[in-house]
């Protein structure tokens, strides 16, 4: 299940670090948001690490549908009412700054990446949400963008109406990451374990720098910050479709079970099937996107499938800037929600300004330390619920379903002797036990049985059928039980 942007790109491997080391400024994380961030830094004369716990680009920014865009689906008349005009209108300037800074990236250094620039639409089928897409445009036109409603697309499918924004663009994410990767200072297979003051600590070795920037998808610090309370991470996924008609553009719907599509090469990338990780047990999420493709483009023919994950904030803004008013030197950048790249873009803007001392006209919609009443504390309590129902679960008897009883290739948490774990079968009869208690904080895990793996409700980490920690917050495998007798 690789994307075909791993299927398309040879990235270059680099060394692990295995001796302390100093830096002005050292990055966690070597996905877009870092690799972008220690650019900017470096073009800056800062010396900058990156340090990266397998390979660079091997989290989501692989697993993107690498759009970039102002358009977050409807969020411009939202924010204008949640935060008011002056924020609204520092949100939508950051992510149109952030796609012409792409452009120029790719331009000054000549990057091969299939930059194209689009129009980006959202669309819904339901006549119900016509209203609420014009509003849409009228908002987004209101803070600056090139915006309109209209009920004409290329879609194979009719729609109810649409918003379209000019002057958008989509790449290739691991052929521009390759090229900007190069000349950074990059360690790669090096797992950071604690960070304390000027800091970080690795398995192998640290390296201490004036200046820590947390880009890590999801912050594995818990205390300061607490960013484990203020998100939740959720999951969606992709066909690569062939044999289907060019779009004009890329496309998002709105509605329930609404599809993404945008073209990449011959390909057309078919997306949807959203959920809160961890709330996947019943699967067919592939099957759905299967059923929709045969729909809408039946002559398409599936040549790959992934998955991705998300991190989505209290108020569906992302969290750019001070880690916590008690660690001054450590910056963050998460909570991208489905917006990753221009997201990443607008991050290394925003935290190499404040490593610069150069003030950025729209830091302050970003800031983690923004608390937007209206907008946070009906999610809060939803995930504050998540959490306590989680970590309940564990109190409670599930049915004592026998491992015995398990098809080869499924999963499912059972009891052995009193004890709740989870089970995989694998097709060689093989059992893979698990512990289902999460490392992070100790929710109850749910078996994910699109991907095989063991999702956490609460705040997402995730786990492959071994144990293997596949995504953060948590930092370590799950504890196995031994199957030498199964
Ligand atoms: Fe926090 Fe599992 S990710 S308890």
């Amino acid at each position: 299940m690789e994307s075909i942007w791993t299927q398309t790109t040879e990235i270059q491997s680099y060394d692990k670090l295995t001796e302390d080391m100093t830096a002005d400024a050292v990055v966690i994380g070597g996905g877009m948001a870092g690799i972008l961030t220690a650019y900017k830094l470096t073009q800056n004369n800062i010396d900058t690490i990156v340090l990266e716990a397998s390979r660079i680009g091997s989290g989501q920014t692989k697993n993107t549908t690498a759009k970039i865009t102002s358009q977050h689906d409807i969020i411009y008349s939202r924010l204008t009412e949640d935060f008011g005009e002056d924020l609204a209108r520092q949100y939508a300037a950051a992510n149109e700054n952030a796609i012409r800074e792409y452009k120029r990236i790719i331009e000054k250094e000549n990057i091969d990446c299939n930059f194209e620039e689009k129009p980006a639409y959202l669309y819904s089928q339901n006549q119900q949400d016509v209203k609420r897409l014009q509003d849409e445009a009228d908002a987004a036109r209101e803070l600056g963008i090139d915006a309109e409603y209209t009920t004409e697309t290329h879609l194979p499918f009719s729609v109810a109406g649409a918003v379209k924004f000019n002057n958008q663009a989509q790449f290739h994410p691991l052929k521009f990451l390759k090229e900007i990767a190069k000349g950074l200072t990059i360690f790669e297979d090096t797992r950071v374990i604690k960070v304390e003051e000027d800091t970080v600590f690795t398995e192998t070795a640290k390296v201490r720098a004036k200046h820590i920037i947390f880009a890590t998808h999801f912050p594995f610090i818990n205390a300061p910050g607490f960013y484990f309370a203020r998100m939740h991470q959720e999951r969606s996924y992709v066909l690569a479709l062939k044999g289907a008609a060019k779009l004009d553009g890329m496309y998002l719907g709105v509605d329930d079970d609404g599809i993404s599509l945008r073209n990449f090469d011959d390909m057309l990338l078919f997306g949807g099937g959203n959920h809160r990780t961890g709330e996947n047990s019943a699967g067919g999420k592939y099957d759905f996107l299967r059923a929709k493709a045969k729909e809408f483009i039946p002559q398409s023919k599936e040549i790959a499938c992934w998955s991705a994950q998300d991190c989505i904030t209290l108020d569906g803004v992302p969290y750019i800037g001070q880690y916590s008013s008690s660690v001054l030197n450590w910056y963050v950048a998460t909570g991208f929600a489905k917006w990753g790249m221009t997201s990443s873009m607008v991050s290394a803007m925003i935290i190499s300004d404040m490593i610069l001392g150069r003030e950025n006209p729209n830091a302050e919609v970003f800031s983690p330390s923004r608390f937007t009443p209206s907008a946070s504390t009906k999610t809060f309590i939803e995930d504050l619920g998540q959490t306590v129902k989680g970590l309940a679960r564990q109190f409670f008897t599930f049915p004592d379903e026998k491992a015995e009883r398990l098809r080869a290739g499924s999963g499912g948490i059972v009891e052995i002797a009193g004890e709740k774990v989870g089970v995989y079968k694998d097709e060689e009869h093989k059992l893979h036990i698990v512990s289902v208690k999460c490392p992070h904080l100790g929710c109850q895990l749910e078996w994910n049985p699109d991907e095989k793996s063991w999702d956490c409700p609460c705040h997402g980490s995730r786990f492959d059928y071994r144990g293997n920690l596949i995504d953060n917050p948590a930092q370590t495998n799950l504890e196995r039980i031994d199957t030498s007798q199964s």
